[in-house]
């Protein structure tokens, strides 16, 4: 006891002013703050990263490849944002893919997902993904599988 006091009345006889010590452990609290929320994100950013591959795997994979030059049932979808729709070569498309019109990104590939027929009716894709998060996932995977 005596002990934890004498240590108190050191430290408030050397502290500084009380509103600098206020700052000061205002500013600790925020620097704190700041590392935590910094951790969160870069965790959940590799866990979403992981999740949309796997997702691609999983829900996906079966009917389309990623790699160059190749097609499943399904096209390939290397390099598919940015894409035109019902554009690769050698691929299976029903006409109301090819002549969809569509550009393939962010949007219009949620969109699609979400309820493919409803988007381009007479498309042969009639896999959905009703979760928007999932999507999301699936969308920024695809996005970072670029062909160079
Ligand atoms: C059961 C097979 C099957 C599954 C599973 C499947 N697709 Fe497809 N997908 C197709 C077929 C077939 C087409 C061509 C549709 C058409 O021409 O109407 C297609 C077309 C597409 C297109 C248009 C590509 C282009 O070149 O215009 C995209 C994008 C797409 N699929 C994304 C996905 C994603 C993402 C998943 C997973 C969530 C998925 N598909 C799951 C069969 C499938």
């Amino acid at each position: 006891m005596e002990a934890i006091q004498v240590i108190c009345t050191t430290i408030h006889a050397t502290a500084a002013p009380a509103g600098d010590r206020i700052k000061g452990q205002a500013e600790a609290r925020f620097t704190i703050l700041m590392v935590i929320a910094g951790l969160f994100f870069s965790f959940s950013a590799v866990a979403q990263e992981a999740d949309g591959q796997r997702l691609f795997l999983q829900r996906c994979a079966a009917c389309h490849n990623i790699e160059q030059g190749q097609n499943k049932m399904g096209p390939r979808l290397l390099g598919v944002v940015g894409r035109v729709a019902g554009s690769v070569e050698g691929a299976n498309y029903s006409d109301a893919m090819r002549s969809s019109g569509i550009t393939w990104d962010r949007q219009s590939l949620n969109t699609f997902l979400a309820a493919p027929r409803q988007m381009i009716r007479g498309t042969r894709m009639t896999v959905s993904i009703p979760d928007a998060t999932q999507r999301i996932a699936i969308i920024e995977y695809l996005e970072r599988q670029s062909p160079d």
